[in-house]
């Protein structure tokens, strides 16, 4: 079983990379902003929670967080392996993962970050649209939709996310990069993390990825085509 970990700071590509990557390995992604996102469009009591944090730029408390990850990993879907799209984003969440993967015999194969210097990331969340249906993401001059405004996978109507505003995009970069840090050393401790170098084009990005998952033994599922 892969557990593949894409880290990187908000805007590194992280959810660009991720569903290219979970269509080579045959495997699907989970991604905790995404997962919260979705449950502030419903308005339910996790998403009114989430929603205090995720519009100052902070992070949601680790309880609530864990809770919710490790719920979504007991899904029969995620048995064959899962990639990791915004989790774990603190030392505590790290190891609360190491745990439940243990308990099941498992661990993390490798941790991969994906390495974009600050001064890029804000450009990169300022442009950015995504699709309301899947969060399918789009930049406005790196990364247009064939047709503008509609998702070229689904469909569906773009819009610019809550905390892509220049004001949030700053509290993000400021409260959130000290705990990626934490959780680079976590795996850097455990001998699976590998750095890609982000700055490159998407395509050339998730080639990088491709390598460094290799070196870690993380190969496509029989029958899954690369
Ligand atoms: P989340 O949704 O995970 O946001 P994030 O980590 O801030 O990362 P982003 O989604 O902003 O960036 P990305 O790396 O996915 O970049 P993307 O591929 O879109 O979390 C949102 C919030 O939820 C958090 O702030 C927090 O409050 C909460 N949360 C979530 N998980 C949590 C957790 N575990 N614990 C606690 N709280 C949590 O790309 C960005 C842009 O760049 C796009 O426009 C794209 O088209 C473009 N682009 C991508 N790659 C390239 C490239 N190679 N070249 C040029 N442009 C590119
Ligand atoms: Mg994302």
């Amino acid at each position: 079983m892969n557990v593949v970990v894409l880290l990187g700071a908000p805007g590194a590509g992280k959810g660009t990379q991720a569903p290219l990557l979970a269509a080579r390995l045959g495997i699907p992604v989970v991604a905790t902003g995404d997962i919260f996102r979705a449950a502030v469009r419903d308005g339910t009591p996790l998403g009114m929670e989430a929603r205090r944090y995720m519009d100052a730029g902070q992070l949601v408390p680790d309880e609530i967080t864990v809770k919710l990850l490790l719920d979504r990993l007991a899904r029969p879907d995620a048995a064959a392996g899962v990639i990791l799209d915004g989790f774990p984003r603190t030392g505590v969440q790290a190891q609360a993962l190491d745990k439940a993967l243990a308990e099941r015999g498992q661990a993390v194969s490798a941790a991969v970050l994906v390495d974009v210097p600050a001064d890029e990331l804000e450009r990169r969340m300022s442009g950015r649209w995504i699709c309301r249906a899947s969060g399918h993401p789009y930049h406005e001059t790196f990364s247009p939709p064939k047709s503008a405004g509609v998702c070229d996978l689904d469909g569906s109507d773009l819009y610019q996310r809550a905390d892509d505003r220049p004001e949030t995009i700053r509290a993000r970069l400021d409260q959130q990069l000290g705990a990626l840090t934490e959780v680079i050393d976590h795996y850097r401790a455990s001998g699976v993390i590998a750095s890609v170098d982000g700055l490159q084009g998407i395509d050339a990005v998730g080639a990088a990825i491709d390598v460094a998952l290799s070196e870690h033994g993380v190969a496509p599922l029989a029958g899954q085509v690369s």
